[in-house]
């Protein structure tokens, strides 16, 4: 017998379900497929030996704390050391009682979403957004206000003219989802004048900003700007970090900033969740920042990433047709790439696998159908010769569909590279 699940799900849960460009990551495993699908980081880069050394260390000296439950807020010397790095990046007054310890700042995302929204209130998002922070959103049925990136990241005028429509209708945002930093799925920064501006019409609006940071100390151009929350005159910025992407994702640990009655909130709705975070992973994760092996390793992944992102925007050029545009991201692993109108990213994408290359179609991003003719390219994953050949076959491919439409003529001259 199956049971009729559905009549015993939640309202919650009946409107849930997988992303589906996470169901799309499990064909691109295969390994004959060169995949620039998943934001992953590069496997190669892991540091793998170094990891073993510190584990053996922590097993041999203090095991019987590392293998046992430990705080909800997380061990104390981790948030210590966090508190302390925050304060070096310009977030005054951070003490360890503003920072919660989390399995990935996906689980932020969702413990936040959590603590904080009610069915139906208005979140404003980026579009395109970032899907597992959408998901958070949806799963706890928040309202998807979407403003348009371009370049600068969010467009500022474009949120002002959205907040005005909603208080003219008596409704007010409860908050926004940003990554300021090299955009998941974009790459595109946000300004620091945008910065300033979106929390000026927080604090006029009344909403809160959720500042999404995994990407930022991957900076391969330019200069770092102020986090928004180094700018927050009000409490109003949560901000989430992540060792995922400078260090290792398989460890599953991030935290969180906040005010401190925020914090007292999401540890109790953590304890329902897991208790706590692994407590080896955050003896793991303490050992190699206090000894600097991961302010190391994040040296080493900047060059080497800068290599395979500069090697995917020079195989962009040289072979995808002068009709498509795409970002240069200072940083970061995502290269957005959009097609000129009449071709899209879906179609492409069924090609592309034929010929064993796979990125993520651009509309899985957006939450209202829109962006058919984008698509969002990882350089993080790939090896240097993945990514020459990989891009060589997509530009054929390209070539090829423009020529079978007759279209190439009529979009030539329109190439437009946005950095
Ligand atoms: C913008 C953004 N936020 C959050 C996450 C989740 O990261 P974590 O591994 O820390 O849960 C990701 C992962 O790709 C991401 O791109």
């Amino acid at each position: 017998m199956t049971l009729a699940w559905e009549h015993y799900f939640s309202q919650r849960a009946l409107s849930m379900k997988a992303s589906g460009i996470r169901e799309f990551f499990k064909l691109t495993e295969r390994p004959d497929i060169i995949s620039f699908a998943g934001g992953f980081p590069g496997g190669a880069f892991f540091p793998a030996e170094m990891i073993r050394d510190q584990l053996q260390e922590i097993l041999a000296e203090e095991a019987s704390s590392a293998l046992q439950y430990g705080p909800t807020e997380g061990c104390a010397p981790l948030r210590q050391y966090l508190a302390a790095k925050m304060t070096r990046e310009g977030i005054a007054a951070s003490s360890e009682d503003n920072i919660l310890v989390t399995n990935g700042s996906q689980q932020g995302l969702d413990l936040l979403c959590k603590v904080l929204l009610n069915p139906g209130d208005a979140v404003l998002v980026e579009e395109p957004g970032y899907v597992g922070g959408l998901g958070a959103i949806h799963n706890y049925q928040g309202s998807f206000y979407p403003i348009a990136v371009d370049a600068e990241g969010l467009r500022t005028d474009l949120l002002e003219r959205q907040l005005l429509a909603l208080a003219r209708q008596g409704k007010k945002a409860k908050l926004i989802y940003l990554v300021p930093n090299f955009q998941n799925p974009t790459g595109a920064t946000l300004s620091l004048l945008r910065r300033v501006k979106i929390l000026e019409l927080a604090e006029k609006h009344d909403f809160l900003i959720l500042e999404d940071n995994p990407y930022g100390e991957l900076r391969y151009a330019g200069y770092p700007l102020p986090s928004m929350k180094s700018l927050d005159r009000e409490g109003r910025v949560i901000y989430l970090g992540s060792f995922s992407k400078t260090f290792v994702p398989g460890i599953r640990l991030g935290w969180l900033l906040a005010e401190e009655a925020l914090i007292h909130k999401m540890i109790a709705a953590k304890q329902g969740t897991d208790l706590c975070s692994n407590s080896l992973s955050q003896r793991l994760a303490l050992a190699c920042c206090t000894r600097g092996f991961i302010d190391d390793h994040v040296r080493s992944l900047v060059h080497r990433y800068r290599e395979k992102r500069d090697l995917m925007l020079s195989a962009m050029e040289r072979h995808f047709p002068g009709v498509c545009s795409w970002t240069r991201p200072q940083g970061g692993f995502f290269i957005w790439v959009t097609f000129p109108e009449p071709l899209e990213a879906r179609d492409i994408l069924i090609k592309a696998l034929e010929r064993k290359v796979a990125f993520v179609d651009g509309g899985g991003f957006y939450v209202n159908g829109r962006g058919k003719n984008t698509a969002r390219f990882a350089f993080s994953e790939a090896g240097p010769e993945e990514i020459s050949r990989g891009i060589e076959t997509l530009g054929k491919i390209l070539h090829e569909e423009l020529e079978r439409r007759g279209i190439s003529e009529k979009y030539a001259g329109q190439a437009k590279k946005v950095s």
